[in-house]
């Protein structure tokens, strides 16, 4: 099989971070042959660190699709152009790996279903927590049965200060929230992974404006490793928390909570990067302080067993040191390959969308959100 011809749209924080080097991984499969962006230096560097000798460089996304024979995009900009740039790549023959979120609103992730269901191509999101060795131990711990059925799911990724200050993450009209969709929609996508149940009823919610525009520099601080988390307080347009209460057709509820900045002092450094909490008829398990805890019952006795070992995960633009293996990557090229299934499919990340985009609006009108 000849090897793939992969694009990339959007040169930033995210390509560079794990799209460029989980591709560069799998380079017995796939060419690297096209890279744009609106910067067009960071095109370039990108072209020259990761590309083939011939590779191609862009500003317009349209002039890349334009190339007959490229098999596979990645679009990697900020959330309000998911859209748009999936929608014309899967129009244009192209496979698509998008990052997370979806798109900015249910809507739009609606118009990517459609155009992947009129392509007849691949669409999957950039949803890599699942990968996690601890969300995949938990998730085994569920699929082994040990919950029974589980009527109770908190999902939660929470920053005691956590503002990303580059890109434009802050800027409600390109990303089209704050932590919700950023960060909030790893968490809970994972727990719809893990309970494998995509049936929302319901939601309410509420976004908080408060920390984001009302701390000055003065009053700012430290992310959790202790590197310093200043952001502009006066541009500063999206949610900086927020809560949703996920009713699911089963009868099962999901607490969600999102933060990049909340004086909560939880869990290590108040830095739980997307974890997770199951409660069963049987038992419970959790992902809490990075090691997965079974809470049942041994010979008629309250017991906790650790399943696994601790395992720091491997966090994009955080973690220190060369990335492991990318299995993103890994199952994305196995996809496009003919090898496997997607593991991450449009249609589940469609459902994180449409709930995401219901707590936003339950959290603007004060009532909750119901589905079909
Ligand atoms: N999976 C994860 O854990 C994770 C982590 C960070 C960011 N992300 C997602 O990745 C996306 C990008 O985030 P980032 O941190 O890389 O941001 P970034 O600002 O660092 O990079 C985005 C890049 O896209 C370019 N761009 C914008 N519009 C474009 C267009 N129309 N055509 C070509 N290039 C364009 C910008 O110039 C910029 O270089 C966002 O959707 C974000 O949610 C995912």
């Amino acid at each position: 099989m000849a090897k793939l011809k992969i694009g990339f749209i959007g040169c930033g924080g995210i390509a560079n971070g794990k799209h460029f080097p989980g591709m560069k991984q799998q380079e017995e499969f796939v060419d690297m042959v096209a890279f744009c962006d609106l910067i067009p230096e960071r095109a370039e560097k990108a072209a020259k660190e990761y590309g083939t000798e011939d590779a191609k460089v862009y500003t317009d996304y349209h002039e890349l699709l334009a190339d007959p024979s490229i098999d596979a995009v990645h679009v990697l900009t900020p959330n309000i152009a998911h859209c748009e740039i999936t929608v014309a790549a899967l129009e244009a023959g192209k496979n698509v790996l998008c990052e997370k979120p979806m798109a900015a609103t249910e809507a739009d992730a609606k118009k990517m279903l459609e155009a992947r269901d009129k392509s007849g191509k691949l669409l999957t999101i950039g949803y890599q927590y699942r990968h996690f060795p601890i969300n995949q131990i938990a998730k085994k711990v569920i699929d082994d049965g040990h919950l029974g059925d589980i009527y109770y799911a908190e999902a939660t990724y929470l920053r005691r200060r956590g503002v990303p200050t580059w890109g434009v993450f802050t800027d409600k009209s390109k990303q089209g929230g704050g932590p919700l969709i950023d960060i909030g929609t790893h968490a809970l996508d994972y727990a719809l992974f893990a309970m494998n149940n995509y049936e929302p009823e319901y939601v309410v919610g509420t976004a908080f404006e408060k920390l984001g525009r009302l701390l000055d520099g003065e009053h700012q601080g430290q992310t959790h490793n202790g590197s310093p988390n200043y952001w502009n307080n006066e541009t500063f347009e999206v949610e900086d928390s927020a809560v949703g209460h996920i009713k699911m057709k089963n009868g099962a509820v999901i607490n969600l909570r999102a933060s990049w900045a909340i004086n909560m002092a939880e869990g290590a450094g108040a830095n739980n990067e997307a974890t997770a909490l199951f409660v069963g008829t049987k038992g419970g398990v959790d992902t809490i302080d990075q090691v997965v805890r079974l809470n049942h019952v041994v010979a008629g006795q309250q017991s906790v067993t650790q399943v696994g070992q601790k395992i720091a995960p491997y966090i994009p633009g955080y973690s220190q040191g060369p990335a492991p293996v990318s299995l993103e990557a890994e199952y994305w090229v196995k996809a496009l390959r003919g090898e496997s299934d997607l593991f991450v499919t449009a249609d589940q990340a469609y459902v994180v969308t449409k709930i995401l985009d219901g707590i936003y609006e339950s959290s603007k009108t004060g009532k909750p959100v119901y589905f079909d």
